[in-house]
């Protein structure tokens, strides 16, 4: 079992990693931490809220920080519209957010259970995790792993090197990854493996036909951002890699190397430097994703999808 705090900015395909991390048994989804990302703080709390309410979970929910440690803002409503999470109909939000301070309740979540007890997933900009790294630095040798969908080693997607949740705040994500804390980075040279194909849509779909019309909903607007923005076929569907490979590692095939975070760079900046040259040293406490197991991770997506119900 899996004891996993999730950190997101729902978002379509954090939408499909909250559904898995919800829908799989073997993980206990113990609160959903929201940070400002895909679009603002508002938007994607309320989007997490009604996502976790549409399937029925008691999941708490910690709304984080509205906006990047330096950067000015920028969302992705290029990608996820104007909502977040366009092209479905969600009922609004009943319960409200559990507290408004997700740094501060990661770090208690951290340290009030057991050590190594915490597995931390983020599908968003680091902003949260570094904040709370900030505020108790015991926690990064309390975390079991930090495993994140983030970076890339080959090629971004914002620009030719940075991917959007390292591009989004590269401040905090320099910060997590000069922490002492295991961290596997499962970036954009996995995720553009995990290709929503028809087919793929199709058979999720057929797995919980109760969710099939939100499923719907999601994957043809993620489809059509994709074509539109950036002349993918099929969309991506990336932070689902991340709850996939906390499920199971050997989803991913993954290298150690030490990560560096760009800065500064004119035109580098929010670049995740994986150096792979040699060997890594003995120490090296980070890992980075090179491929999928595409079968299998489908797979994942699918049995842990099926599980869930809708609230009617
Ligand atoms: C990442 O950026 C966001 O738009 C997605 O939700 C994902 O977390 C992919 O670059
Ligand atoms: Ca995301």
């Amino acid at each position: 079992m899996k004891h996993v705090i999730l950190d997101c900015d729902p978002g379509h395909d954090d939408a499909l990693a909250l559904f898995m991390a919800m829908g799989d048994p073997q993980i206990d989804l113990m609160e959903v931490t929201t940070a400002g990302g895909n679009q603002s703080l508002e938007k994607v709390t309320k989007n997490a809220l009604s996502l976790i309410e549409l399937v029925g979970k008691k999941v708490p929910v910690y709304s984080g920080c509205p906006t990047p440690l330096v950067k000015a803002p920028k969302w992705a409503g290029y990608i996820h519209g104007e909502t977040g999470l366009d092209g479905v109909k969600l009922d609004p939000p009943k319960t409200r957010v559990a507290g408004t301070h997700a740094a501060e309740q990661i770090v208690k979540t951290i340290m009030e259970n057991p050590d190594q007890y915490v597995t931390l997933i983020t599908t968003a900009p680091l902003t949260n995790i570094a904040m709370a790294a900030l505020l108790e630095p015991k926690i990064c040798s309390r975390v079991k792993e930090v495993i994140m969908m983030l970076g890339a080693v080959h090629t971004g997607n914002v620009t030719p090197v940075a991917e959007f949740n390292t591009y989004t705040d590269p401040e905090a994500a320099k910060v997590v990854f000069e922490r002492e804390w295991p961290i596997t980075m499962i970036g954009l040279d996995v995720t553009h493996q995990a290709i929503c194909t028809k087919e793929v849509q199709q058979r999720l779909v057929k797995a919980n036909p109760e969710l099939g019309e939100v499923l719907n909903g999601l994957i043809n607007f993620f489809r059509d951002s994709y074509k539109d923005e950036e002349c993918f076929p099929d969309p991506p569907t990336h932070d689902p890699c991340a709850v996939a490979y906390t499920l199971d590692p050997s989803v991913v095939k993954t290298v150690k190397c030490p990560v560096s975070v760009e800065t500064k760079g004119e035109v580098t900046c929010g670049m995740t430097v994986a150096d792979l040259r040699a060997m890594a040293p003995k120490d090296c406490r980070t890992q980075v994703g090179l491929a999928l197991d595409v079968e299998k991770f489908w797979n994942i997506v699918e049995k842990a999808i099926a599980n869930l119900k809708v609230e009617k």
